[in-house]
């Protein structure tokens, strides 16, 4: 990789997170009906300065088979909205209580508990209607909304999130954190990349070579997350730090150590961007997207 192409890449990045913005701000304004807080509360945890990535894996994966990725935007903000509402939910009392979220006070510090929930469950609905906003056959939004429902499902990232909570993953074994993983927080970064090839046409062969590339970065990206806890800054992290050990939740550097989940990550990510080489179509921008999920700071 290049310094240019990596150059490029921030380019198109910084000029791509700002369209998702505008269209996040344009597909959240509620119409009649909707009680002023609870709009609020909805835009203050969908605007708030998170870092898009889902929505660019959206876009990306379009454009890495030949799409505008333009076409692509409602489903890149409705992972977004899957994805805010399962922080909110994430940071409630019941769940991690955590206060601090995207550098600013969580969703139920500034609106209440009960506003919260309800702005969660909100986004979750917005999210399939904004589906059905796709300027593609009525097939392939049926085939988009299914695949979603499905990620963010009871198999899927509640799933994954019930056995969090449970405390499921015990001991030394890994393969019970990695269940977790791969389900709370895998099936949406995997989901991200199917919708985006889903409506850019993708045969079954660039489908398969999206998915493994998505359940690759998706599990790279949680292992980097339990990093973040350990040994991240608070001040670029936006949330709390060390919250994982206090909270007595398992984590890869709580089973492996930091070294060998760094190596875990990087083996992951190198398998992930194999897995896209088989798309026949430029594919810098994914395997740069990657490489970043290895590299942020926050
Ligand atoms: C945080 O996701 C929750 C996890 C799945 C680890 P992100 O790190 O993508 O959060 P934002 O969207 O940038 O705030
Ligand atoms: C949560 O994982 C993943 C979600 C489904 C939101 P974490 O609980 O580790 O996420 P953070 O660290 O609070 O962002
Ligand atoms: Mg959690
Ligand atoms: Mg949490
Ligand atoms: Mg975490």
């Amino acid at each position: 990789m290049t310094d240019t192409s990596l150059r490029s890449f921030a380019q198109h990045v910084e000029a791509v997170r700002p369209r998702i913005d505008a269209a996040l701000d344009h597909h959240s304004r509620m119409g009649k009906g909707c009680p002023a807080p609870l709009a609020e509360a909805m835009r203050y945890a969908l605007l708030g300065p998170g870092k898009r990535l889902r929505p660019l894996l959206v876009l990306l994966a379009a454009e890495a088979c030949d799409d505008d990725s333009e076409t692509a935007m409602p489903a890149a903000c409705a992972v977004e909205m899957v994805h805010a509402y399962s922080l909110i939910h994430d940071d409630l009392p019941a769940m991690d209580d955590d206060d601090l979220r995207r550098g600013r006070p969580t969703c139920h510090k500034v609106f209440g508990e009960a506003m919260a929930i309800l702005a969660g469950d909100a986004l979750f609905a917005l999210a399939f209607e904004t589906l059905t906003r796709l300027d593609v056959s009525s097939q392939t939004v049926a085939a988009c909304c299914g695949a979603l429902a499905k990620a963010a499902g009871a198999c899927q990232l509640a799933g994954g999130q019930a056995d969090d909570i449970a405390g499921l993953a015990t001991g030394l074994d890994v393969a019970p954190l990695e269940a977790i993983h791969q389900r709370k927080t895998g099936a949406m970064i995997e989901v991200s990349l199917k919708l985006g090839g889903l409506i850019a046409g993708a045969d079954q062969t660039q489908l398969a070579a999206l998915a493994e590339y998505g359940r690759s970065v998706g599990l790279a990206f949680q292992i980097v997350d339990d990093l973040l806890d350990v040994r991240g800054d608070e001040a670029a992290v936006g949330k709390r730090v060390g919250k994982d050990s206090d909270y007595g939740k398992l984590t890869f550097p709580g089973i492996l150590g930091i070294d060998e989940s760094t190596r875990r990550a990087e083996a992951l990510v190198d398998a992930g961007c194999e897995a896209i080489r088989r798309l026949s179509t430029p594919t810098d921008h994914l395997a740069m997207l990657a490489r970043y999920v290895l590299e942020r700071n926050r």
